[in-house]
This record gives structure tokens, C-alpha cells and sequence, in this order.
């Protein structure tokens, strides 16, 4: 049975004047000790996506439709009470500027044990403490970080601590949105790498939600292309890098020099995000895609599974009209 199992997820958001389709119709599945990279430009939904999928959207502006399978459990059927023992728990996790949540007037450690007794009031003070450091130690922050203030930190080691506060449960799932956007190359290969290495021991199954594909390549094993709150390619990342098939795919990936080692100018995709509040007919892509023909802005293409259990929603794929 998959960890995770999300079936035709829908979220709308309702402002004053109009509705905003921000996902639509979203479908995957991920199984136990997956790492799904799901990837997409600014806008396309992605973090509404994680929100849903979290159940942290606020309900009087929004509304959700669809399926959202944690273990069997339908998430958005589950009880407040039920959900927060599985938040946390369970499910953790990071966002971009998790660390603006602390308070800049106590210590971390202080910070770390007060979340830590929330959920394991039974822990004596000298064992929360422990737990505590061995929680720095494992994403690679020194002791002496326990007895620090925020500000004393740098944007790597606050990412760090957030991941470690994110770990305290052993969640089985961990949600990363952005959650490595805002450091340097280096600083956030080096927590890729800690993260994929320390997943491997805990057996933590990852969504990771990032703008970036190289993060993706570099630290996780599936991807769903996100565009305008759809996923219009879906399957292992060794064969979508390799082998993109949805034109919008091949357009992220030209954009990246280092993916295809030739030697030109880095491509944007001309255009911009559709509005998310116009009726839709045909695909969401047709506008911007080099490739559209009549029927594109005509048909809503249907998911077409190809090997390796890649699933591509464009009405020319297969056909062989530009693929390859
Ligand atoms: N509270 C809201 N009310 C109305 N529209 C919203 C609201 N929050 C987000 N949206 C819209 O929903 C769409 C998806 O936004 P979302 O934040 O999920 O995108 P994203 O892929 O995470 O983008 P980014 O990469 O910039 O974080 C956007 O068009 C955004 O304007
Ligand atoms: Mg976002």
C-alpha cells in the first residue's frame, strides 16, 4: 500500500471577487522511503498542494475536494483531534522560514524541549535534553548550539535546527517546502546530502517541494511537474531528467545549463502563468507550448501512462510528434 496516496485533489481558494483554482485534479502516489521532488515555478500551486496535504489551509477562504491518503487514512475526513496526533507524530514539517517561528528572546535548546514536551510530557528534564542533542548532532550542528539564541545562528545551522525540530517524533512522512531555497549552493548540498543519508537510516519517506530542479535531481528518486495547480509529468526522476516528455518538462530543463553540458544561453519558457480564476478548456500548457495544435486548445488531455509507471498529460505524447 502506498505511504501517501492523493486522488484528485482540488483546492480553490475564495477571495471577494473571485475563485482561484490553485490545484486541480491532482493524482499521485508515493510508496514507503520515497522522495518525491514536486516542482513547478512560482505560482503553480505547490505550496497549497503541501497545505492541503498538512491540512493547514484556513477553511473559510478555502475549498477542498478529493482524497488524501496517509496509511489507508483519508486525511481530510480525519477528525481535528486525530489529525493533531498525527501531525508532528507523523507527518513534519519544514518550511522555508520555519525558523521565523522561534522566539529571538530564548535559547534554542529551551525552544527544542518545550515543542519536545508537548508530546512526551512523561520525559524527565535531563532526557529531553539529551534527545535534544543528539537531535543536533544528527543533522550536523555542534552541542554547543543547545545553549545559543537564534540570531547567533547562521541561515544554514536555523535550517538545520528546523529539520531537527521536524525529526523529534520520528515522523514517518517529511514534508520540505522551499526549506533550502534561502542558503547558498554549497550549504544546501551539503543538507541534501545529510538529509537523503539520514532518511536512509530512519526510513523516512520525503515530499519536497522546490523550485529547483537540480534539488530534485540531486535528492530525490520520483518528481511531479507541477504547472498552473496540475501535474503535467510524472514518474522516476532517472528517466523524466533523462528523457523529458511533457514540452513543459523539456522547458525546465533547458533552463538549466548544467543538465544538458551544452554550451548556450540559458533558456527561459516565454509567457506567464495562466489565470487560475478563467474556466479552463484544453490544456492549462496550450498557450505557452511551442508544440500546441488545435486540439490542445480544444481537449483537456487524459493521463498516458508510459514505462516505468511515467504518467504525461499531453495530448501529443505518444504519438511521436516531438517526443524524442
Ligand atoms: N490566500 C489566497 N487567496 C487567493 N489566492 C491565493 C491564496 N494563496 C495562494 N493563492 C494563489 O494560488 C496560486 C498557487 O499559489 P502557491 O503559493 O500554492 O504557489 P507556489 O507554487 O507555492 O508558489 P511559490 O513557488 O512562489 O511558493 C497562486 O496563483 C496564488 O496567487
Ligand atoms: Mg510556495
Amino acid at each position: 500500500m502506498p505511504i501517501v496516496e492523493v486522488n484528485n485533489l482540488s483546492v480553490t481558494y475564495k477571495t471577494k471577487t473571485k475563485r482561484v483554482n490553485a490545484v486541480n485534479n491532482v493524482s499521485f502516489a508515493i510508496e514507503e522511503r520515497d522522495a518525491l521532488g514536486i516542482v513547478g515555478e512560482s505560482g503553480s500551486g505547490k505550496s497549497t498542494l503541501a497545505m492541503a496535504i498538512l491540512r493547514l489551509l484556513p477553511q473559510h477562504i478555502t475549498e477542498v475536494s478529493g482524497e488524501i491518503r496517509f496509511n489507508g487514512t483519508d486525511l481530510l475526513k480525519l477528525t481535528d483531534e486525530k489529525l493533531a496526533k498525527l501531525r508532528w507524530k507523523e507527518l513534519a514539517v519544514v518550511f522555508q522560514k520555519s525558523m521565523n517561528s522561534l522566539s529571538p528572546l530564548h535559547k534554542i535548546g529551551a525552544q527544542m524541549s518545550d515543542v519536545m514536551r508537548i508530546h512526551e510530557r512523561s520525559l524527565s528534564k535531563r532526557d529531553v535534553k539529551s534527545k535534544i542533542i543528539s537531535l543536533l548532532i544528527m543533522v550536523n550542528l555542534p552541542e554547543r548550539v543547545y545553549d545559543l539564541y537564534p540570531y547567533e545562528l547562521s541561515g544554514g545551522m536555523m535550517q538545520r535546527v528546523a529539520i531537527a525540530l521536524s525529526l523529534m517524533h520520528n515522523p514517518k512522512l517529511l514534508l520540505l517546502d522551499e526549506a533550502t531555497t534561502a542558503l547558498d549552493v554549497v550549504t544546501q548540498g551539503q543538507i541534501l546530502e545529510e538529509m537523503v543519508e539520514l532518511e536512509r537510516k530512519l526510513g523516512i519517506t520525503r515530499i519536497m517541494i522546490t523550485h529547483d530542479m537540480s534539488v530534485v535531481a540531486s535528492s530525490c528518486n520520483k518528481v511531479a511537474v507541477m504547472y498552473a495547480g496540475q501535474i503535467l509529468e510524472t514518474g522516476l526522476v532517472k528517466d523524466v531528467l533523462a528523457n523529458p516528455v511533457h514540452p513543459y518538462t523539456q522547458g525546465l530543463l533547458k533552463s538549466i545549463p548544467s543538465f544538458t553540458g551544452e554550451k548556450r544561453n540559458i533558456r527561459g519558457i516565454p509567457g506567464s502563468l495562466p489565470d487560475l480564476s478563467a474556466p479552463l478548456k484544453g490544456c492549462i500548457y496550450a498557450e505557452r507550448c511551442e508544440h500546441a495544435e488545435e486540439v490542445c486548445r480544444e481537449m483537456k488531455p487524459v493521463d498516458i501512462i508510459l514505462q516505468g509507471n511515467r504518467r504525461v498529460a499531453c495530448n501529443l505524447a505518444g504519438g511521436g510528434k516531438y517526443v524524442h
